[in-house]
């Protein structure tokens, strides 16, 4: 076997693609192997949404280039692939800039990497695919996954059409597609029949899935999530991630008729300006938004709440960013990413003026994390001392122990729990951290009150 080393950059989507890489990849004989200086193949899988991600790309190439040379001076040889959004984005300029790069793939052409292997040891030189046929992928990559524990991710739906005017991935990733519902059933079954009890629908948009089945009529994601409830062994159904303006009445509905679907919803906002919201093209209000949780609040009481932020949007005043705090006083989050707003060369933000100084976003930054922070501790300590069902997934650092988690995602380390990893069990939380629970096994049916966090 020849051995594959995949660095993975950024986003859960990006994590499923590089696992579906050492997939396609082990059908012509490459295993995974965690260093790359033992690796006949490098594939670096990009991220380009925040800042410096190119930057940071040349950088861990130069490291690999000087692996690559060492290689061929002990008679040995390296490719070193560059894939996901970076690639798309830079394209030739990549293999201009570092010549010891043989591939350029993008997020929706990784199927050809075979073939494109190929054809370098056929002596094409540097080979580059940045087309977007996302439907022939899906229908290329192998039906065998080998990368799942209990939880499996499962990409539904891919690009976007919304167009924020901060983000490029509907540059890099495309326009929205979305894989027919038979397709993802079939993946769903043979993940639950491998043992999997968890499978997290992956999106850009993952709500604005609209899949056309073979008798021509189109699913939406709540339709595809009943029909993964049915399915045996699978006992927890997750989606990420969300856009305000595509929950649907029947998605929101699905959180209080089907109990598989976890409490869980994460959905950016953004800020709570309506005129930044406005400049960014986001398309719903701050009291639309806040309307939004109410209604899946309505449906769903205990349900764990995420989304993202961006402080520093060009022209954000100290009024634009007090609307952002007053929308999370409003609407109590579980917990949420914040960032500082990053120029992305051809987005139209990028083009903007008033700019705001890094000092500025840094301050933003560091209040709006101090009372995210405060929310989620928050909200972990609603558990203290309350039995939650557990999904085991890996072990520990410390022996015997297992990490899981709860409903409401919640990372949830317990000792003498390692053979319970691929199973659910109720434990009974016994510390809260700052990141994290601690708790005790409950013997079974000992008047466990699960899921009542
Ligand atoms: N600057 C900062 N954050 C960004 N995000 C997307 N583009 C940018 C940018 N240009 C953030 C958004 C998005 C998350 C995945 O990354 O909050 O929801
Ligand atoms: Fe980017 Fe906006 Fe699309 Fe999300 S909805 S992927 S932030 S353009």
């Amino acid at each position: 076997m020849k051995k594959l080393f995949v660095k993975t950059f950024g986003c859960q989507m990006n994590v499923y693609d590089s696992a579906r890489m050492a997939d396609l990849l082990a059908a012509i004989g490459y295993e995974p192997d965690d260093r790359p200086e033992n690796a006949d193949l490098v594939i670096l899988n990009t991220c380009h949404i925040r800042e410096k991600a190119a930057e940071k790309m040349y950088s861990e190439l130069g490291r690999l280039k000087k692996l690559k040379d060492s290689r061929a001076k002990g008679g040995g040889s390296m490719l070193i692939a560059v894939a996901g959004c970076v690639a798309q984005a830079e394209g030739e300029e990549i293999i201009a800039r570092q010549k010891a790069v043989d591939m350029v793939v993008g997020p929706q052409s990784y199927h050809r990497l075979p073939e494109m292997i190929a054809r370098i040891s056929r002596g094409a030189g540097h080979v580059l695919e940045t087309e977007f046929p996302a439907q022939e992928k899906f229908d290329s990559l192998p039906d065998e996954r080998s990368d799942c524990g209990p939880s499996a991710f499962l990409t539904v739906q891919e690009g976007c059409d919304k167009f924020c005017t901060f983000c490029v991935v509907p540059y890099t990733r495309g326009a929205e597609f979305s894989r027919p519902p038979e397709r993802i059933v079939e993946e769903a079954c043979r993940l639950a029949a491998n043992g999997v009890k968890e499978i997290t629908l992956l999106g850009q948009n993952v709500n604005a899935y609209r899949g056309i089945a073979a008798d021509g009529e189109a699913w939406s994601l709540a339709r595809l999530i009943g029909s993964l409830d049915a399915i045996k062994g699978l006992e927890r159904l997750r989606y990420t991630t969300s856009h305000p303006r595509d929950m649907s009445g029947d998605l929101i509905a699905a959180h209080r008729e089907i109990p598989k679907l976890m409490p869980y919803l994460h959905l950016p906002v953004q800020s709570g300006s309506d005129r930044v919201l406005a400049a960014m093209n986001r398309q719903h209000t701050g009291d639309r938004y806040r309307e939004i949780v109410a209604r899946v609040r309505a449906a769903r009481f205990d349900i764990a709440l995420s989304s993202d932020f961006i402080v520093g949007f060009p022209g954000e005043t100290d009024a634009d960013f007090e609307a952002t705090l007053q929308l999370v006083r409003d609407v109590r989050y579980a917990q949420a990413f914040s960032f500082k707003y990053s120029p992305r060369p051809g987005t139209p933000a990028a083009a903007l003026p008033k700019q705001i100084p890094e000092d500025v976003k840094s301050a933003r930054l560091a209040q709006l994390q101090a009372l995210l922070d405060k929310q989620q501790a928050e909200f972990n300590q609603l558990c203290a001392g309350r039995t939650v069902p557990v999904l085991f997934e890996r072990a520990g650092t410390k022996p015997g122990q297992a990490i899981g988690r709860s409903p409401w995602l919640q990372p949830v380390h317990v000792d003498n729990a390692r053979n319970l990893i691929g199973h659910i069990r109720d434990v009974r939380i016994a510390q809260v951290l700052s990141n994290s629970l601690k708790g005790e096994l409950v013997v079974q049916n000992a008047n466990a009150m699960a899921g009542s966090c």
